[in-house]
């Protein structure tokens, strides 16, 4: 292994896009010069991880990690300085010389996970070509008939491990691959007594799973015909851990962007299929159980999540099971509902893409979807029962407020008091995931205070403190929906219960309250029901104008993606939302 001298590394350092690097892991937003994003460093709800293009830093403020496009990577994908420094290289066209002279910066072997990746990649690199091969007609006949086509497969690195116990053990050893790197990385097995190994895969269509970074972790073998598991996957190694990959996250991340939304299916090839359909936002877990480390993986990219889970009863199971560990990390979750016994592959081939799109496009908000649709729909008997399984998907939601919106659409759903619901989510535990560990701290040396929340809605909060009376009024006007600061809502809750305390605050939200007091805007007023009117038809009409600016810059999208219905519906939408304003 060569050097890399520094003049290299510098020239890595000013041509890697670090924007780009980074959108890989989180999705990031402009602020000001910089951008920023959610901390994948550390867990947190609101953004405080900012990314400097041009400086070619990163500084987060929530957990003061920071560095450079170098050892974000290395964090990332567990590699060292010279892989990271490799693997940039190639992706921004750096040549490193061979045999480099000058300080030695770099010295050594590539390490264990890096070794992996490469006979991983070497591996689909072998399955690829040998599906194209003669002995690769089965397995080429099985994707077709499965109604995948050629572009898909090949965007999927779809390959196929011929039936022979050491073809591609050899290959590899033809590349320099030795075979304690291909057994570690589970390509091949020792074999018991004898010396030398065997390939794991045989017969298989193969598809790789990549990191979000697109290196190949593992394998998930199909079964095309015959004896053995229907799937034969990588077992875990120091590249592949099932509980935190995602099948077809690489390719999905831009389609997951563009929709604003991951949808969720539970089999591979659903993914594929559904990629192929148009819906590239589709992602996987790994057979098993959704994980909540796959959950963040996803929330660092969005914020909503669709799932659509087969239609049988263990689809069913999986889905409440996915949308507790979804809620645990504060994603909104909607339900596609495919009819029973299909699932999304059979769906569309069934029913066709637009049909599909119209499923998802439709999908219900899932505690809705739970609460109208599956536990009010319970016998009396079965009551106890559905409220349990509600109680424990919704000790999950650790935001208090969201918890009580949730009680609420619960409570009237099932038609129970909400005191009931709350008490059912009190014996089920509320209040954290079981083994996701404390919260992080935040630093001792505060960040510059957290920003005051909008002036009209500390306002009602305010008035609301100065006239209890109003509490019955605020709630038939829905108070609560109006506010979009947490703290607010958190203090709107307390107002609620009667235990409103305006100086349990930060500093800066208790001195802009006495600015309020003090201006009489909501002290001397003769008539505080209409002042709190006029301060919701402000809020109002400010949300609509909102609106409208939002559906604008879809309708741009629409215009320049040339969807001429989305387009029409649109603008039917900004006139309807007009017509409120004027
Ligand atoms: P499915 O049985 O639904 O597989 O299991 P699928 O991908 O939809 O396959 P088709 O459409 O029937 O061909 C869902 C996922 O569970 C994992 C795989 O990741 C699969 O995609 N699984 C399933 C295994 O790991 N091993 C198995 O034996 C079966
Ligand atoms: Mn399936």
């Amino acid at each position: 292994m060569g050097l890399i001298p520094d003049e290299i590394i510098r020239d890595i350092r000013d041509r890697a896009d670090l924007a780009q690097v980074i959108s890989r892991y989180v999705t990031l937003r402009k602020a000001g010069v910089s951008l920023k994003g959610l901390c994948p460093f550390h867990q947190e709800r609101t953004p405080s991880f900012h990314v400097h293009p041009d400086k070619g830093f990163f500084y987060c403020f929530g957990c003061q990690k920071k560095g450079d496009v170098f050892s974000f990577l290395m964090e990332m994908e567990g590699k060292g300085f010279a892989d990271i420094a490799r693997d940039l290289a190639e992706l921004y066209g750096v040549d490193i010389p061979d045999e480099s002279p000058g300080p030695a910066r770099l010295r050594g072997q590539p390490s264990l996970r890096s070794q992996l990746f490469a006979a991983n990649r070497a591996a689909a690199d072998l399955f690829r070509s040998a599906l194209g091969k003669k002995g690769g007609a089965e397995a080429r006949a099985y994707l077709a008939g499965r109604g995948l086509d050629e572009t898909t497969c090949e965007a999927f690195g779809l390959g196929f491990a011929p039936d022979s116990w050491d073809a591609l053990g050899k290959a590899l050893a033809g590349r320099g691959i030795t075979a304690d790197i291909a057994e570690s990385a589970g390509l091949v097995v020792s074999r018991p007594q004898r010396a030398g190994t065997y390939d794991r895969f045989r017969n298989r269509v193969m598809c790789p799973v990549t990191t979000p970074g697109g290196d190949v972790a593992g394998f998930s073998g199909r079964l095309i015909e015959g004896d053995g598991p229907k799937y034969l996957n990588t077992p875990e190694t120091e590249v592949y851990k099932k509980s935190k990959l995602l099948y077809g996250l690489d390719l999905a991340r831009a389609g997951i962007r563009g929709a604003n939304r991951a949808v969720l299916v539970e089999g591979n090839f659903d993914v594929v299929r559904l990629h192929q359909a148009g819906i590239t936002e589709t992602v996987a877990a790994l057979g098993t159980a959704l994980t909540s480390d796959q959950a963040e993986v996803l929330r660092r990219i969005t914020g909503r999540v669709v799932l659509l889970y087969d239609g049988d009863a263990a689809g069913k199971k999986a889905a409440l099971a996915a949308l507790t560990v979804l809620l645990g990390k504060d994603l909104e979750v909607a339900i596609a509902r495919l009819p029973d016994g299909a699932d999304p592959d059979s769906f569309v081939r069934e029913h066709g893409p637009d049909a599909l799109a119209r499923l998802l496009d439709g999908a219900q908000p899932a505690i809705e979807h739970y609460a109208y649709n599956v536990w009010s729909q319970t016998g009396a008997t079965a009551r106890a029962a559905a409220l349990g399984e509600a109680a424990g998907v919704l000790k999950n939601v650790r935001d208090p407020t969201r918890r009580d919106l949730i009680v609420g659409t619960l409570s009237e759903a099932m038609g129970l008091d909400p005191a009931v619901v709350r008490r059912a989510v009190a014996r089920a535990g509320a209040g954290g995931v079981p083994g996701d560990g404390p919260p992080p701290q935040r630093p001792a040396a505060a960040p510059a205070a957290a920003p005051l929340p909008p002036r009209q809605e500390l306002s009602i909060i305010t008035l609301l403190d100065v006239h209890p009376e109003l509490l019955p009024h605020a709630e038939a006007r829905e108070v609560f929906s109006f506010l979009t600061d947490s703290r607010l809502r958190d203090m709107y809750s307390a107002a609620r219960e009667g235990r409103l305390d305006l100086s349990a605050t930060a500093d800066n939200i208790r001195n802009e309250i006495k600015k309020i007091l003090a201006d009489g805007n909501v002290t001397d007023v003769a008539n505080p029901q209409g002042r709190l009117d006029q301060f919701l038809d402000e809020l109002l009409l400010a949300r609509r104008k909102h609106e409208i600016s939002d559906l604008h810059r879809q309708l741009e999208a629409a215009q320049r993606s040339g969807d001429v219905e989305r387009k029409y519906m649109l603008m039917r939408k900004i006139k309807e939302t007009r017509k409120q304003v004027d």
